[in-house]
C-alpha cells in the first residue's frame, strides 16, 4: 500500500519533463533562434520545390524531344558517350568514287577531294593502307549502269598484306540485271569483319571499269575500325 502510494507521489515530476521535451522540439528554447530557424527550414522546402520543378520541367523536355532515349536511361548514354571518346581517334576511311573513263579490269580510284580518312593512307591511286592494325568492318557498295556482255555483273574486295604481297580476295558481291535493253541500275553491297595488320592494303577489283554508276552515293567504299 506505501509503496504504491509513494510511487504515485512520484508520478508528479514527469509532465514537466515531458512538456519540456515538446518545447524543445516545437516553440525553440528563444524567440530568435526560431524565427531563424524556421525561415532556413523555409528556405530548404521552397529549394525543394524549385529543384523538384525544375527537374521535372527537365525530364519533361527530354521525354518530348528524345521519346526512344528515355527508357534506356543512363546505362546507355554513359556507353553512347564513352563510345565517342574512343572512336575520335580510331582509323576509319569514307570513300567517294571518282569519275574515270578507265575501261576493262581493274581497280575503282577514289575522289580524294571528297573521301574521309584517319590514320588510313591512300596509295598509288587505288589502296586504302592501314596504319593501325586491328579488327576492320569493310564495306562497298557498287553500283552497275550497264550489263557487261562477257560475265555477271561482280565487285570484289582485295587484299594484298604489303606493297610486294599477292592479292587475295577478301569478299564479293553479285548483282543482276535484265537485258531488255531499258536503262537500269543494279547494286552489289558487301561488308565483313576483316582482321588487319598494319600495311595491309584493300582495293575495290572490277572485272569491267565502263559498266560503273557514278551517280551520287551510289558507289563507295569505307573501312572503319572496331
Ligand atoms: C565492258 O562492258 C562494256 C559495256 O557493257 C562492253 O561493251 C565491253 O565489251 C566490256 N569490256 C570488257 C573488257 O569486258
Amino acid at each position: 500500500m506505501i509503496n504504491t502510494y509513494q510511487t504515485s507521489v512520484a508520478a508528479p515530476p514527469v509532465p514537466p519533463r515531458l512538456s519540456r521535451s515538446q518545447q524543445v522540439l516545437f516553440p525553440a528554447p528563444s524567440q530568435g533562434h526560431s524565427k531563424s530557424l524556421l525561415r532556413f527550414l523555409t528556405g530548404v522546402v521552397v529549394l525543394h520545390l524549385f529543384l523538384s520543378v525544375g527537374g521535372f520541367i527537365y525530364l519533361k523536355q527530354n521525354d518530348t524531344m528524345h521519346p526512344s532515349q528515355l527508357p534506356s536511361a543512363e546505362g546507355k548514354t554513359a556507353h553512347r558517350s564513352s563510345g565517342k571518346q574512343e572512336t575520335s581517334n580510331k582509323a576509319l576511311a569514307r570513300m567517294v568514287v571518282k569519275k574515270s573513263d578507265q575501261k576493262g579490269a581493274g581497280y575503282l580510284e577514289w575522289d580524294m577531294g571528297h573521301s574521309v580518312l584517319k590514320s588510313v593512307s591512300y596509295s598509288h591511286k587505288m589502296w586504302l593502307t592501314i596504319e593501325q592494325p586491328g579488327d576492320y568492318y569493310v564495306y562497298s557498295r557498287v553500283t552497275f549502269s550497264k550489263l557487261d556482255p562477257k560475265r555477271p555483273l561482280v565487285s570484289i574486295v582485295k587484299l594484298r598484306e604489303s606493297e610486294k604481297g599477292k592479292e587475295k580476295t577478301v569478299m564479293q558481291a553479285f548483282c543482276n540485271m535484265d537485258s531488255s535493253g531499258a536503262p537500269q541500275l543494279s547494286t552489289a553491297t558487301q561488308g565483313e569483319l576483316v582482321t588487319l595488320e598494319k600495311g595491309n592494303q584493300l582495293g575495290v577489283w572490277l572485272h569491267n571499269l565502263s559498266v560503273v554508276s557514278y551517280e551520287d552515293g551510289a558507289t563507295t567504299f569505307g573501312i572503319f575500325r572496331l
